[in-house]
């Protein structure tokens, strides 16, 4: 597709309530300074305020901001179409909800770490049902839309896995379970992931090993995307330091990793040795331009770029401020 149109639909889609999602160029930009959507910063429990986020979830079209309020052991609404900035707290008494997965504003799917599950909660519940088996140390999870599969990752076990709703067989699509290792078969105390329905294949953050791995289906061991293939953690443009999540704009196969001992987001572009750093560059710290122990990532229909700002206590929203195609040698579409 032609930029000067992808150009043209971004204006579009300003003008028609973003019913149309932008297709992001590999180099664009970002305004380096964000703007708290949810939270103030300070840890705490009223409405404005959140405890060490570790999950976003955005419903684009709705324009509505969900939280894992971690430290709260709550589920946040924020309605980003009100300047009010307060919050609705959807789900309390949670034992640390690490992320969510929102499925057409019905249903909230959480992983829970110390409580080894998944639980659904149907809008309206006064009660989570666990779906799928145990997930030890369960840190990410993703639901397929024809909610056949319900995918987790358990940083305890080394594993990302799928359990068919169906059979209620669970299967293991990437790593070996309860084995540990810095070679492409294993993967060491993985945390978010990212599923790509098109070619069934799973883009892992392969958290200890300091690397995002794509397993393709059926394989039997990982590929290194982003990040040292041994395993060696790094700060420099080739290196990750316990990234917790991964992005893949499949349009682009560009990979967008929050690196979050390194207090930065990576934007890597497609088989690139080294990253760029597109938000964080001044390292770490609670300035508009820093952030501190980013865990996720999401993008809205705009393409402004969302970033749980866990150790800050707040979600930052970079805006979008250039999607110019790249310039010859650099445009890294798949080609
Ligand atoms: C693409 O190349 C241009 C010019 O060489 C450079 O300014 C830009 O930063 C590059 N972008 C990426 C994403 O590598
Ligand atoms: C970036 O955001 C800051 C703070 O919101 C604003 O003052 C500045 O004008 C923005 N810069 C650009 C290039 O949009
Ligand atoms: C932001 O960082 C500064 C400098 O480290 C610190 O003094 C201040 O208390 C921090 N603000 C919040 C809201 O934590
Ligand atoms: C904001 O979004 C919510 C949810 O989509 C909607 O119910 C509400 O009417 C919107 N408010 C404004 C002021 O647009
Ligand atoms: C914004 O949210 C606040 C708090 O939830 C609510 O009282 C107010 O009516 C909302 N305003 C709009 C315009 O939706
Ligand atoms: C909401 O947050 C924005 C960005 O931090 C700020 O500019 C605005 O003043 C806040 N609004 C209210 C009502 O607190
Ligand atoms: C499993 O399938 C049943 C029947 O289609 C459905 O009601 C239920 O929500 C599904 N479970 C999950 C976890 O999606
Ligand atoms: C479930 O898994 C078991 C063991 O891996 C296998 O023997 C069985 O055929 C599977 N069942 C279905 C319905 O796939
Ligand atoms: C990726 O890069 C490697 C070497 O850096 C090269 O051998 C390989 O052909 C590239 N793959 C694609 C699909 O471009």
């Amino acid at each position: 597709m032609e930029f000067n149109l992808i150009l043209n639909l971004a204006i579009l889609s300003l003008f028609c309530g973003s019913i149309i999602s932008i297709n992001l160029s590999p180099c664009a930009k970002w305004n380096s300074s964000g703007i708290a959507v949810a939270g103030n910063s300070i840890y705490g429990s009223s409405s404005n305020e959140l405890a060490n986020p570790t999950g976003i979830f955005l419903d684009k079209g709705k324009k509505i901001l969900y939280i894992a309020d971690h430290n709260n052991g709550r589920i946040q609404v924020f309605l980003l179409n009100n300047s009010s900035n307060k919050s609705i707290t959807l789900i309390s008494n949670l034992k640390y909800p690490v992320r969510i997965y929102v499925d057409n504003q019905e249903t909230i799917y959480i992983a829970l770490d110390t409580s080894k599950r998944i639980e659904k909660w149907i809008k309206g519940a006064t009660q989570g049902v666990q779906v799928g088996q145990e997930c030890r140390g369960c840190s990410a999870l993703w639901i397929d839309e024809e909610k056949d599969y319900v995918y987790m990752s358990e940083w305890i076990r080394n594993r990302v896995s799928k359990w068919s709703n169906e059979t209620e067989n669970t299967t293991t699509v990437a790593g070996q379970s309860d084995r540990t290792g810095a070679t492409n078969q294993f993967l060491n105390g993985p945390k978010g992931f990212y599923f790509d329905k098109k070619s069934d294949t799973i883009y892992v953050a392969d958290t200890g090993n300091h690397r995002i791995q794509k397993w393709l289906k059926n394989a039997e061991q990982g590929i290194t995307v982003a990040g040292s293939s041994s395993g060696k953690r790094g700060e420099d443009a080739a290196s990750l330091w316990f990234p917790e999540n991964v992005f893949i704009d499949d349009q682009t196969n560009v990979i967008y990793v929050t690196d979050t001992n390194n207090n930065r987001i990576q934007r890597w572009l497609f088989n690139a040795s080294q990253a760029e750093t597109i938000i964080g560059a001044s390292g770490r710290g609670n300035r508009t331009d820093q952030l501190n122990h980013p865990t996720d990532l999401a993008f809205d229909d705009e393409g402004n770029l969302y970033v749980c700002d866990s150790y800050n206590n707040r979600v930052q929203m970079f805006q979008l401020i250039d999607n110019q195609l790249c310039s010859k040698g650099n445009n890294s579409i798949n080609e």
